[in-house]
């Protein structure tokens, strides 16, 4: 039996339309993080947080999984039924939805997600709807104390302990579209070294030495199914 533990960042969405943070046209060239995309910044401005993540919730139904997200789904499925004697788990820093739309079940959102909020007062996770703002009162403290349910800077990513079993576990870590320079994820390759072979799939050579076995640079939509095809045929 295969563990195949795959981290996915905002490059995998990318040819589906959604930007990236970094790169030629990255969110992160039009806003500042610390007022996007930290607790402070939205303390400071709860209504421009929510236009910004309001604008990324407005492109999500017209846009699509594309074939790396759709390969990673078949992949997992045939895990399931028995076609591919393996176990795959996304851990995904995108708070997009498209891997669930793209059939995958098993993924864990360590960055929150876009379609959720979080109530600061009780912690409840109602799902996000059009005519929310920050004055919605918690659908069950009712609270006016809703905020995006997104791991800001500063904060912990969500589900670590789970996240650090899968990585513990697994006999192959496998990184797409991901710049690696936000931890914890970036440091995910380092601790499985010991135990896991390392791949890579990214538009671009990541800066520096790569901690990965091996790197495979192109558009996710072409390298993905191709490595996930080697899999199944094998
Ligand atoms: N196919 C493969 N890789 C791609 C593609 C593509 N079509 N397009 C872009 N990439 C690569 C880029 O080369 C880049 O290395 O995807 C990576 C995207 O990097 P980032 O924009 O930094 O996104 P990500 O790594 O997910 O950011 C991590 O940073 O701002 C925080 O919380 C935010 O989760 C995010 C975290």
């Amino acid at each position: 039996m295969q563990r195949i533990v795959v981290l996915t960042g905002a490059g995998i969405s990318q040819e589906s339309g959604l930007q990236t943070f970094r790169g030629p046209d990255g969110l992160w060239n039009h806003e500042r993080i610390e007022d996007i995309c930290t607790p402070q910044g939205f303390a400071r401005d709860p209504l421009r947080v929510d236009r910004f993540y309001n604008g990324l919730r407005a492109q999500l139904p017209s846009v699509h999984p594309n074939a790396a997200h759709r390969a990673l789904a078949i992949l997992e499925q045939a895990g399931r039924n028995g076609d591919w004697p393996g176990h795959l788990t996304i851990i995904t820093q995108n708070i997009d939805d498209l891997h669930e739309r793209a059939g995958s079940r098993n993924v864990i959102h360590m960055h929150g997600e876009l379609l959720r909020l979080r109530c600061t007062h009780c912690h409840a996770t109602p799902a996000w709807h059009t005519d929310c703002t920050p004055d919605t009162p918690c659908p069950d403290c009712g609270a006016a104390a809703l905020r995006p349910d997104i791991v800001w800077f500063g904060e912990m990513p969500y589900h670590m302990e789970a996240i650090a079993q899968r990585l513990a576990a697994c006999d192959l870590f496998v990184a797409i579209g991901t710049s690696g320079v936000v931890y914890p994820a970036a440091g995910f390759v380092d601790s499985v070294a010991d135990h896991a072979d390392t791949m890579l799939f990214n538009l671009e050579a990541p800066s520096g030495r790569s901690a990965f076995d091996q790197t495979i640079l192109g558009p996710a939509t072409r390298t993905v199914p191709a490595w996930t095809r080697d899999l199944l045929n094998a």
